[in-house]
């Protein structure tokens, strides 16, 4: 065979090639109303544990805002429906995303919107029951559900990661009061951090081992109270915010303001007394 014939040929199979890419791509290209040729689903249809109702754009978006969601999250939006919370952190916050739903007809439907909305390397809707499939890893979560549904979930959100956002579609957590509330003409949304869990007896030692305070809190959620110093006087000013947790006292009339970094059992505070500040390591002794 002559050098020409064999470069026609190459020529001719990768033009084949090509078009056979090219082909394929159109094949699995969709557009929103492609998606839904087999399935159209009816706001208001049963779902398993509440029926599915889509949460407004505009509303979607204050939701995603009101939890800052960033490029770095991965968001959870737990009973997923059409998978449309989770396209919008991807589509327009860049964050990675996943949607839980029961339904695989929705979840089918889901995961077409989500080609359809060039989000698939970043988002993906699984067929699963809210109360049996791991979130843990979310920094984000979103709720759309109902009260006795969130107050199911709230042991296991509350184990979560400190500083995990939640935010959630008309429905509270019980007597976990939120952190903001929004109210626009489209519904209600809450929103809440996940609070360290700081309750017990700890001890701050400074840095150089010199001086040592001894602390007691006490825990609503993200509410604390409590005492300080050899006079256990109350604690005031007290603010507790994923892991970031800050209370002052009065030492003998002096004011002391504490502001920490809570990681289990050890926290790392600077303590500012008479105007200076100092590195403390705080321990929980129970
Ligand atoms: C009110 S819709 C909210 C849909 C979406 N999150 C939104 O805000 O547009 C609730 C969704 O939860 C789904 N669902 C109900 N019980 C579920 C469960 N146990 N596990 C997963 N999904 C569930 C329903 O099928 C429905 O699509």
């Amino acid at each position: 065979m002559s050098t020409r014939q064999v470069w026609s040929r190459a020529v001719a199979s990768t033009g084949a090639l090509l078009l056979f890419c090219f082909a394929s791509t159109v094949a699995s290209a969709n557009n929103r109303e492609d998606c839904y040729r087999d399935f159209q689903p009816s706001s208001g249809q049963p779902g398993k544990d509440v029926v599915w109702v889509p949460t407004n754009d505009a509303l979607v978006d204050r939701m995603l805002r009101m939890a800052q969601v960033k490029p770095t999250d991965l968001v959870y939006d737990l009973g997923a429906g059409d998978g449309k919370i989770a396209i919008a952190a991807a589509r327009d916050f860049g964050a990675r995303s996943v949607g839980i739903e029961y339904n695989p007809e929705m979840v089918k439907l889901a995961n077409c919107l989500v080609k359809a909305e060039g989000v698939a390397g970043k988002t993906k809707i699984i067929q699963g029951d809210i109360f049996e499939t791991d979130f843990s890893n979310a920094t984000v979560v979103t709720l759309y559900l109902l009260p006795e549904l969130n107050l199911r979930l709230r042991p296991t959100i509350l184990k979560m990661k400190p500083g995990t956002r939640v935010v959630s579609h008309s429905f509270l957590m019980d007597d976990w009061e939120p952190d903001e509330r929004l109210s626009s003409d489209h519904g209600q949304a809450y929103f809440w951090v996940v609070p360290a869990q700081v309750e017990g007896n700890w001890t701050l030692r400074s840095a150089d081992s010199k001086d040592a305070i001894d602390v007691r809190l006490e825990q609503t959620f993200q509410q604390v109270t409590g005492t300080a110093g050899e006079t256990k006087r109350s604690l005031t000013k007290t603010s507790l915010r994923g892991d970031a947790l800050e209370f002052s006292f009065d030492d003998n009339g002096t004011p002391v303001r504490v502001v920490a970094r809570v990681n289990g059992d050890k926290m790392d505070a600077q303590v500012t007394r008479g105007g200076k500040t100092r590195k403390y390591v705080g321990t929980r002794s129970g």
